[in-house]
């Protein structure tokens, strides 16, 4: 059962494919609280009337629990939940969704706040934006979209954070959008950086930051969206060393929906390679790791692999459940 009944106060269309979505409590009552960086799971049902839960970042101001703001981007290859967001819903609908959960916090240690935001990405960093500012912290905000037409929530973001905004507009070219190089030297000590968008983005600021020596704890990230299934996977099998199943995985499936499909009881949250709940240990085999959330440790010493998004080299990997 979902924790919250949410009715839609509100739809704007914020750029040609996003939308945002004015959430209040159905009863009335006040929302749970949230922190900056949160997401809730809101249920979607596909267009063969299954359901399934997706996650999305709250935009909105996290000391207002009189609403819930969401910006959703519309996915042409989408798995249908962002349709069913855009196509299938009006205002007065009641959605389901769980409590606000947060993967992507502030770090109360930062003295200073870089915020880079593109695309969708905008929804949590945003939400910071509001956080640092109302707390008087320092930060500054930078954020990338085609074109100003395209770019969900500048007006607030414009409006929140003034001078520290920092708006560019690439045209779809991201060697015209933010300089990583130049953004991210000279780190000064205290300064931690928060990145959420397109997978792309991350990767470039997290390789960029590397390079420039940023400390990992300083370098925070969420991704949007979960990574593609890649069209060159394979088939794959796996094995549970506790019970000594096997498991066939398709190539368009993960393991962890396959082996949650099969009755394995196993915790998991944002299927996306970034909450970390998943990780179980590899037994035997060479894993592919796609997460978002494992540290270099966890993987090579501990031993750890996310089944919600990583997959095997070779063909079979055994894992400890
Ligand atoms: S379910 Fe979140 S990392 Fe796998």
């Amino acid at each position: 059962m979902s924790d919250l009944s949410l009715k839609i106060e509100k739809i704007a269309q914020e750029t040609s494919n996003v939308k945002s979505f004015l959430l209040k409590s159905n009863d009335g009552a006040a929302l749970p609280e949230f922190t900056a960086g949160a997401h809730i799971d809101v249920m979607v049902t596909g267009e063969d009337g299954t359901t399934d839960k997706r996650s999305y970042s709250l935009a909105s101001d996290p000391k207002d629990t009189s609403a819930y703001t969401l910006g959703i981007l519309r996915e042409v290859e989408g798995k249908g939940g962002s349709a069913f967001m855009h196509d299938k819903l009006s205002e007065g609908d009641v959605i389901e969704a769980s409590n606000p959960k947060n993967h992507f916090p502030l770090d109360n240690d930062a003295e200073d706040n870089l915020l880079i935001a593109g695309g969708i990405g905008v929804t949590p960093i945003l939400a910071m934006a509001r956080t640092l500012s109302a707390n008087g912290a320092k930060f500054n905000m930078h954020y990338a979209a085609r074109a100003p037409e395209e770019m969900a929530f500048k007006t607030d973001v414009e409006a929140v954070c003034g001078e520290n905004g920092h708006l560019y507009f690439d045209g779809g070219d991201p060697s015209k959008g933010i300089n990583l190089k130049e953004l991210l030297s000279n780190r000064q000590g205290g300064l931690h950086l928060f990145v959420c968008g397109p997978g792309g983005l991350i990767e470039a600021v997290r390789t960029t930051a590397t390079e420039q020596g940023w400390p990992e704890n300083t370098v925070h990230y969420e991704v949007f969206k979960p990574a593609e299934l890649d069209g060159e996977d394979s088939e794959m099998e796996v094995i549970l060393s506790e019970s000594g199943k096997t498991y066939t995985i398709p190539a368009g499936e993960t393991i962890l929906d396959v082996l949650l499909e099969e009755g394995v009881d196993i915790d998991y949250d944002c299927k996306m390679g970034i909450c970390g709940l998943c990780a179980v240990k590899v037994v035997d085999g060479e894993p592919d790791h796609r997460d978002y959330v494992l540290t270099e440790g966890e993987r090579e010493d501990e031993k750890l692999f996310c089944p919600c998004i990583s997959r095997a080299k070779g063909g079979s990997i055994t894992l400890e459940s």
